[in-house]
């Protein structure tokens, strides 16, 4: 029979185990080429037991409910030793790509910067990605920014998530 308890946390993800749970909340969207909008969105971070966490969010138009973008995928502990927590992030976007990142842990501050952006043939042209996420307490907020379609890094987003479970 297949053992269903849930598996216990593995040590190296205690440090950054204030992200698990479901955060919900808005956010607003710009970037030189569209027009701004704002959105609401769900983002869920569990775990398998693993040094890793599982990470998922989707996103709707704020007033027009459509379904925007969404994104799966890990964020791995690859350092829990003395200093910040180090990770190597692994996600896959619908829009065509899948993106990988390494970034930092500490304390609430989180900064990822992406070491390869890979395009299906007809995706956007995204060429680099960065993301910051701010915690404190049961509030989550990040800014993401991008070199895409000709321009520099440059912002595209920033939200503002609280806590549900
Ligand atoms: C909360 C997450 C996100 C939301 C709600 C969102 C939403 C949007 C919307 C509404 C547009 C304009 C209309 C459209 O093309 O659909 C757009 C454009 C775009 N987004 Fe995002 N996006 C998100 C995350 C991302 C991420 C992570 C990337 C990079 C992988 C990205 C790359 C782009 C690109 C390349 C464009 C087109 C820009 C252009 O045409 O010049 N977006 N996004």
């Amino acid at each position: 029979m297949a053992d269903l308890t849930p598996p216990s946390l593995h040590p190296d993800v205690e440090r950054v185990a204030f992200l698990l749970g479901t955060w919900e909340g808005s956010g607003h969207g710009e970037y030189p080429s569209i027009d701004p909008f704002d959105y609401e969105e769900t983002v869920v971070f569990g775990h398998a037991g693993k040094p890793f966490l599982t990470y998922a969010q989707r996103t709707r138009h704020l007033t027009e409910q459509r379904p925007l973008h969404a994104e799966t995928g890990y964020w791995r502990v690859v350092h829990a030793g003395e200093g910040p927590v180090w990770l190597e992030i692994v996600l896959a976007h619908p829009t065509g790509f899948t993106e990988m990142a390494t970034g930092t842990v500490d304390g609430g501050e989180i900064h990822l910067v992406s070491t390869s952006v890979v395009r299906t043939p007809t995706a956007k042209e995204v060429t680099a990605i960065e993301r910051s996420f701010h915690a404190d307490g049961d509030t989550l907020r990040y800014e993401l920014r991008m070199a895409a379609q000709g321009h520099p890094m440059t912002h595209h987003l920033s939200a503002e998530l609280r806590r549900r479970s």
